[in-house]
C-alpha cells in the first residue's frame, strides 16, 4: 500500500559556463509509489507557483528505455537501487525524512548544460563512426540462410540492451565509455550481419572515443555496477580484441 513521506533535498543547480551550487528544496507528501522524476514534478510545481526556475531534468520514456534519465542520487548513478534508471526508481526506496543530495553525472566528456542536464553528445558521436550496418534494399531474406548460434545471438542481444544513458561514464572514475562502446561494437561484431564494417566500426569508436576526451578502462568495474541494463564487462575484452584485431589489419 502506498505511503506518503516528506523528504529534502540538496540540488545541484547550475548554469552552462556558470559556477554550480547545491540548492535546498522539500518535497512533502511524496507518494511511495511514484517515481523519482514525478518526485522531481511535484517540486517543480512548487518552485514555478513560487516564482521560481524549476529544476531542468532530462527525460523522455519514463519506461527505462531511452537512456535520457540519469543524476546522481546520493552519489550514486541512477540510484542505489540495481539495474534501475532514474525513472523506474520508486519513492518506496527512501525512507521518511531522508535527505536526498542529487547532482549530475559527473565525467569530463559531460559538460553540464543545465542543473541535471549534462551535454552526452559524445556517445552520439561514437555511434556515428559505425553503429550501423549495410544493408541490402528489398524484401527481408529467408532467415535460415544465415545460420546464426543461440548463444551467439543472445550475446549480441544482452550488448544490444545498452541504452546508452551514460551512467557508465559517469560511475568509472577515469570517466570511461569503454562498456558504452564495448557494447556497441559487440553487438554487431557478433553477427555476421555486423561483419562488413567490423575493421572500420572498431577503429572509428575507439578513436572518437578518445578524441573526444573519455577516459580508459583500469579494470575498476564501477560500470558494470552502474549499468541499469547490466552490461557485462567481457563485451570491454571483446572490444579490446577486436581492437588490436582491427589495428593489425587495417590498410594505414
Ligand atoms: S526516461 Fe527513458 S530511460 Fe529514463
Amino acid at each position: 500500500m502506498s505511503e506518503k513521506i516528506n523528504l529534502k533535498l540538496k540540488v545541484w543547480r547550475q548554469n552552462r559556463g556558470e559556477a554550480g551550487r547545491f540548492e535546498d528544496y522539500e518535497a512533502n507528501g511524496i507518494d511511495t509509489d511514484a517515481s523519482f522524476l514525478e518526485m522531481l514534478d511535484v517540486v517543480n510545481e512548487e518552485i514555478t507557483l513560487g516564482g521560481g526556475e524549476p529544476i531542468a531534468f532530462e527525460h523522455d520514456c519514463r519506461e527505462g528505455i531511452c537512456g535520457c534519465c540519469g543524476s546522481l542520487v546520493n552519489g550514486k548513478t541512477h540510484g542505489s537501487h540495481e539495474r534501475t534508471t532514474l525513472c523506474q526508481l520508486h519513492m518506496r526506496h527512501f525512507k521518511d525524512g531522508e535527505t536526498v543530495v542529487i547532482e549530475p553525472f559527473r565525467a569530463t566528456a559531460f559538460p553540464v548544460i543545465k542543473d541535471l542536464i549534462v551535454d552526452r553528445s559524445g556517445l552520439d558521436q561514437i555511434i556515428a563512426e559505425g553503429g550501423y550496418v549495410s544493408v541490402k534494399t528489398g524484401n527481408a531474406p529467408e532467415a535460415s540462410t544465415t545460420p546464426i548460434k543461440k548463444e551467439m545471438a543472445e550475446a549480441s542481444m544482452d550488448a544490444a540492451q545498452c541504452i546508452g544513458c551514460g551512467a557508465c561514464v559517469a560511475a568509472c572514475p577515469n570517466g570511461a565509455a569503454m562498456l558504452f562502446t564495448a557494447a556497441k561494437v559487440s553487438q554487431y561484431a557478433l553477427l555476421p550481419q555486423g561483419h562488413p564494417e567490423r575493421t572500420q566500426r572498431v577503429l572509428g569508436m575507439v578513436n572518437k572515443m578518445d578524441e573526444l576526451g573519455f577516459g580508459n578502462c583500469s579494470n575498476e568495474y564501477e560500470c558494470a555496477v552502474a549499468c541499469p541494463k547490466g552490461i557485462d564487462v567481457k563485451n570491454i575484452a571483446r572490444l579490446n580484441r577486436e581492437f588490436v584485431k582491427a589495428s593489425l589489419t587495417s590498410e594505414k
